[in-house]
């Protein structure tokens, strides 16, 4: 008689919509080579939504919890029963952990647990496994990029249409790359939460959403791409969380890039992270930042991850004090009456406030003439009071704009 070969390993799915609908087919699918990586084969042991299914009995029934069904409140609670009972959880919702991740990450701790998220962060792309295994002692100078994917195709597409933010929303929407309520990606805040997650596993500090300032891109004119493509620069809506001053910057704003930059290409719904140190240079990974089923298939990864055993530790080290000023550099573009004295009248304000152009692109307009410039790099406070004093000036005849530009070359 042969020997009973190991038991399977049972899979709670909380939540079954576009990701873990996805995963329950995926986990089907691939059975045989997550026996194959682990020795165990996987099954499903239950489903909860909100009309299927019991947590209690889901959690008493499995070896392993994936939460899929995002928000705080139940997932929080889901994931926190979970892991004191003992069970590794999987989960990809970026929310609860960039809100409640210490606190997470000390209950999996205590409970000598595996917590996994690698889809919380740029679904596919393998930048949380990256960064925690293969520079987890590494000193990372800088975690930055486009991760989030309904931003990057509106903006992908107003700079090749010409067409308003607005327009390329409602296609964006047509298509199913932003959702019916845009807000959270359209705002910043989804990245925002991203980049609370990246800047803690990089830094090894204790990061919040509270404490990640955001912009987002509701107010990018299209002839702000148009100016753009003159100048050689692309926009992209850009999470960056990097040493400064002795402290952490986290932060979350529309860039215009030039072209040559690692990120300038990526363009559609497409996420791409990079990550600077002394001891790697730079390393950049691009791919899809959602869907189902690639979403469905970072999870399934965690599976196997905690099916093999090796359980990265979730301890933050140090305590960097977050640095709110820093330097940027800056496109300003401001419509002013085409007269004897207006120029000069900028290039004073900009000079007592220490600020100097790059270049610049000015157009008539009938009576009117468009100025486009490029700031030198200096610090946004700086460049706010200057920006403060050109709203004052009496020849505007419109609110002057700005966007933060990377000046570095590649
Ligand atoms: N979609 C993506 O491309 C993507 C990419 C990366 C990360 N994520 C993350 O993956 C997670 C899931 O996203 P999704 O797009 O699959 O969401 P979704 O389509 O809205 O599905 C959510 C699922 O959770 C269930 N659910 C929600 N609240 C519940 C509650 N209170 N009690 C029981 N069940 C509940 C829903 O039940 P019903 O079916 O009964 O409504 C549904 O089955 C989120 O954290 C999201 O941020 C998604």
């Amino acid at each position: 008689m042969s020997e009973p070969g190991p038991k399977p390993v049972r899979i709670g799915l909380l939540g079954r919509g576009t990701v873990g609908a996805a995963f329950a087919e995926l986990l089907a699918e691939r059975a045989e080579a997550v026996e194959a990586a682990t020795g165990r084969r996987p099954e499903l042991a239950g489903v909860l939504t909100r009309s299927q299914g019991d947590f209690e009995q889901i959690l008493a029934g499995s070896d392993v919890v994936v939460e899929l069904m995002g928000g705080i409140d139940p997932a929080r609670e889901h994931v926190t029963a979970a892991l004191r009972a003992g069970k590794p959880v999987v989960t990809a919702n970026k929310q609860l952990l960039a809100q409640h991740g210490d606190e997470l990450f000390a209950i999996a701790r205590e409970a000598g647990v595996q917590l996994r998220f690698e889809a919380a962060v740029a679904a596919v792309i393998p930048i949380v496994r990256t960064i925690q295994e293969g520079f987890g002692v590494t000193e990372i100078a800088k975690v930055f990029g486009i991760v989030n994917g309904t931003t990057n195709f509106i903006l992908t597409e107003m700079a090749a249409s010409g067409a308003g933010y607005a327009d390329v929303l409602a296609r964006a929407q047509e298509l199913g790359y932003a959702e019916a309520d845009p807000t959270d990606d359209v705002s910043g805040a989804d990245a925002a939460a991203k980049m609370a997650i990246l800047a803690r596993l990089a830094f090894h500090t204790p990061v919040t959403l509270s404490e990640v300032s955001y912009e987002g891109i509701e107010a990018i004119q299209p002839d702000d791409l148009a100016y753009a493509k003159e100048l050689g620069l692309s926009l992209k809506l850009l999470g960056v969380a990097e040493r400064r001053d002795g402290g952490l910057s986290v932060r979350v704003f529309p860039c215009f890039l030039y072209s040559g930059h690692p990120l300038a290409p990526i363009e559609g719904p497409f996420n791409a992270v990079m990550v600077e140190a002394p001891a790697i240079t730079e390393v950049t990974m691009s791919g899809p930042g959602a869907g189902g089923l690639q979403t469905a298939s970072a999870v399934l990864g965690d599976v196997v991850s905690i099916l093999a055993g090796d359980a990265p530790v979730h301890e933050t080290r140090t305590e960097l004090p977050i640095v709110a000023d820093v330097s940027s550099s800056f496109y300003l573009h401001m419509e002013v009456a085409d007269k004897p004295g207006v120029l000069a009248g900028v290039a004073a304000i900009l000079a007592e406030h220490d600020v100097s152009v790059k270049s610049v692109v000015q157009r008539g307009h009938g009576e009117d003439a468009r100025l486009v410039m490029v700031i030198h790099e200096c610090l946004e406070s700086r460049f706010a009071a200057a920006l403060a004093a050109l709203e004052q000036l009496d020849d505007l005849r419109s609110r002057p704009r700005s966007i933060r530009v990377i000046e570095e070359q590649f």
